[in-house]
């Protein structure tokens, strides 16, 4: 199978790579951009830890491929914060200790954003709902909801 040539846009900016077709977003990402903030958990849709936005849709990327995604607005984790502000997400994870080992956290965070702006975050069982696809083996879960009721007000 032979190594294609695509762009990828990504936290703004146009990344020009090569990897074969069947190469998944996240390994596109992790791999050839060097955005390890995304982690890999199962890399079979089950955990949620690839967690990013694709036109501010949450997606898996471990189950799309990053040559179907040419063209489209690509946010990870390294693209939320603004220089040395972070974003709202992000505050409240750490006010909140939203987190524990911290390997599930990214995933979070962009899970959360896209509740937020969805309005899936009016209550906490909610919340939970949405959230229920991004696993913490930690059990961080309740200081987790908080964080995200708290940014969506
Ligand atoms: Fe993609 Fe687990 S690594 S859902």
């Amino acid at each position: 199978e032979g190594v294609t040539e695509m762009t990828l846009k990504v936290n703004g900016t146009a990344r020009a790579l090569r990897a074969e077709p069947r190469v998944t977003l996240l390994d596109a990402l992790r791999e050839n951009l060097d955005l390890t903030g995304t982690k890999k958990g199962c890399d079979h849709g089950q955990c949620g830890a690839c967690t990013v936005l694709v036109d501010g849709r949450r997606v898996n990327s471990c189950l799309t491929l990053a040559v179907m995604n040419q063209g489209k607005e690509i946010t990870t984790i390294e693209g939320l914060a603004k220089g040395e502000e972070l974003h709202p997400m992000q505050a409240a994870f750490v006010k909140h200790d939203g987190f524990q080992c911290g390997y599930c956290t990214p995933g979070q965070i962009m899970s959360g954003v896209a509740c937020v702006r969805e309005g899936h975050a009016t209550t906490d069982d909610q919340t939970r709902e949405w959230m229920s696809g991004n696993l913490c083996r930690c059990g961080a879960y309740p200081n987790i909801v908080a964080a995200v009721r708290e940014v969506a007000g």
